[in-house]
């Protein structure tokens, strides 16, 4: 079975073929170029952009994959969560390309190929494991059981991890998207040189706050622009120590939710899993605790047509189809059994 899947969720414009064990194509039009300008994704312009590229790309992506429409045997698309005019071009595109050509279709939640994007290139990946998912709108920590089976253990309050390193690439000057800006001056800076506080929740929960941290930053560079200006503190030291107070929230949690769960893998996907500091740690953590570690390469963390492929040949392999009635939805939540509601 040969599953073509679209996503546009936010501002990359993907389509990729996969045949349940490899990906035979994975086109990722990128528009960054265009947004940069404007210092984040302008939705508007987004939509119009895919509106452009889409059809591009999936021609690509068949071509890629020496293969036709005829010889596809299903089309999916992500239906959310993402950015309402984005998920209507792609949702559109998809339903009509599926009628037209009379194939079968599904919706994929974004957050949930991120989730699933691990089983892509691991054959050694397997269920049950811990998952975290860090990207531009979501910081959360699964326990998938099966497919379908997630328990919720930890989620964002407030802002999601991405989000912080957008904020904070923005406040110290570094162009637009601060995530991979971040992580690249971070590696040249020393962190021991400013500690950022960790936000504790009050209730004991195990979610996530990064609006505190993001105020931190924001405070430092304010106050210690003497400092700054003479070079005793570099940017460099500040995106570092900001990168090392995320990475180890998110190092502290999960050793939390692994304590009193006899979970033996641990995976991270999203956009913010390709910062290569985030991975070496998380995977030293999961050596020291004989644990197995999985993260997909880059192009598989941030967003892909591919993990919407997967998780549609999964789903169409289930008898899972939807409707020509499906429509976007932009808070689309993965559904959850156990544990938690997405917040
Ligand atoms: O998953 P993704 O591509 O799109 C969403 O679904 O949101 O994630 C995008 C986020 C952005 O906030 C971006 O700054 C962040 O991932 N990101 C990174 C890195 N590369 C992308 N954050 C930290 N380090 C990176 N190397
Ligand atoms: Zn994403």
């Amino acid at each position: 079975m040969k599953i073509l899947g679209i996503e546009t969720s936010c501002d990359e414009t993907s389509a990729a073929v996969y045949d349940g064990k490899k990906i035979l194509s994975n086109v990722i039009f990128s528009q960054v170029d265009t947004h940069r300008i404007y210092g984040g994704v302008v939705p508007e312009i987004a939509a119009r952009e895919h509106l452009n590229r889409l059809p591009a790309v999936v021609d690509e992506a068949l071509c890629k994959a020496q293969l036709t429409l005829k010889q596809i045997d299903g089309i999916a698309v992500t239906y959310g969560p993402g950015l309402a005019g984005p998920l209507i071009v792609g949702v559109s595109y998809a339903k009509g390309l599926a009628y037209a050509a009379g194939k079968k279709f599904t919706g994929v939640n974004h957050i949930e190929a991120h989730l699933l994007s691990p089983f892509l290139e691991n054959k050694d990946f397997t269920f049950p494991y811990a998952g975290i998912v860090v990207s531009g709108g979501h910081t959360n920590i699964y326990i998938a059981n099966d497919f379908g089976g997630y328990e919720l253990m930890a989620s964002t309050r407030d802002d999601a991890a991405g989000e912080a390193f957008d904020k904070a690439a923005k406040m110290l000057g570094l162009p637009y998207p601060g995530g991979p800006e971040v992580s690249k001056a971070a590696m040249k800076g020393n962190h021991k040189k400013i500690v950022f506080p960790q936000a504790q929740m009050k209730d004991n929960s195990m979610d996530f706050s990064f609006s505190g941290l993001k105020t931190s930053v924001l405070y430092y560079i304010q106050r210690n622009q003497d400092k700054i200006k003479s070079g005793e503190v570099t940017i460099e030291d500040i995106a570092a120590a900001f990168q090392k107070t995320i990475i180890r929230t998110i190092l502290n949690k999960t050793a939390k939710i692994l304590k009193n769960r006899k979970i033996k893998t641990l995976s991270i996907a999203g956009g913010v899993a390709a910062n290569i500091s985030l991975k070496q740690e998380l995977k030293k953590f999961s050596d020291d605790r004989k644990i197995n570690f999985f993260a997909p390469s880059n192009l598989l963390c941030t967003d892909n047509g591919a993990m919407i492929a997967y998780v549609g040949y999964e789903r169409i392999k289930r008898g899972l189809l939807s409707g020509m009635d499906i429509e976007a939805q932009p808070d689309l939540k993965i559904e959850i059994k156990g544990h938690g509601e997405e917040k």
